[in-house]
């Protein structure tokens, strides 16, 4: 089984990965293991599919995902409501540039909007209320014949950090 973990940065890929990993006894593939900065999609695509055929079972994790066509079961798409993610990436210490383009790529549904072009089986998780392992448990259901997808809409988050001045980069 191929299990593809997307979401813009901040939504916890890694995080959870690295438990279902644990829990699952299969490999990750981490696209930062391999990409950072510009890449060419027709690299990452040409990666992968090669990454990919070397496991029967493995888990591949970016939000590089979205953007290439790949042999995956399921595609999980990690959200993050806006305001929060606005948070975990300000811990991170990212430029104000840096992140309020990715908020701003997570409240327009970027890597939904991509993916779907690309993935028949999308799963959508909201992680905005909830814990990395509740986010594992959750997938690992899922994969088990128990598959819940989250509705989200991000607009009047989105609406409300523009009007209050927190997002300047539009
Ligand atoms: N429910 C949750 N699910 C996932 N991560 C969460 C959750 N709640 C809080 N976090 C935190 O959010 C941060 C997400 O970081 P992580 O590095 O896993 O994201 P990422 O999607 O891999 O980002 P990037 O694309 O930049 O690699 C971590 O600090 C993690 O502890
Ligand atoms: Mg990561």
């Amino acid at each position: 089984m191929k299990i593809g973990i997307a979401g813009v940065p901040g939504t916890g890929k890694t995080t959870v990965s690295e438990i279902l990993s644990k829990r699952l006894g299969i490999p990750v593939i981490h696209q930062s293991d391999y990409f950072s900065g510009l890449v060419s999609l027709k690299a990452v695509r040409t990666k992968f599919w090669w990454l990919l055929q070397r496991y029967k079972d493995v888990i591949i994790e970016g939000h590089l995902l979205c953007d290439v066509k790949l042999p995956l079961d399921y595609l999980f798409i990690l959200r993050t409501r806006p305001d929060v993610l606005m948070g975990r990436l300000e811990e991170r210490g990212y430029s104000k540039e840096k992140i309020d383009e990715n908020v701003l790529a997570e409240a327009l549904d970027y890597c939904l909007q991509r993916a779907e072009e690309r993935y028949d089986r999308i799963i959508q998780i909201d992680t905005t209320e909830t814990s990395p392992e509740l986010v594992a448990e959750r997938i690992i259901r899922c994969i088990n014949g128990d598959c819940q997808s989250d509705e989200v809409d991000w607009i009047p988050v989105l609406e409300k950090l523009i009007i209050s001045g927190k997002i300047t980069y539009i």
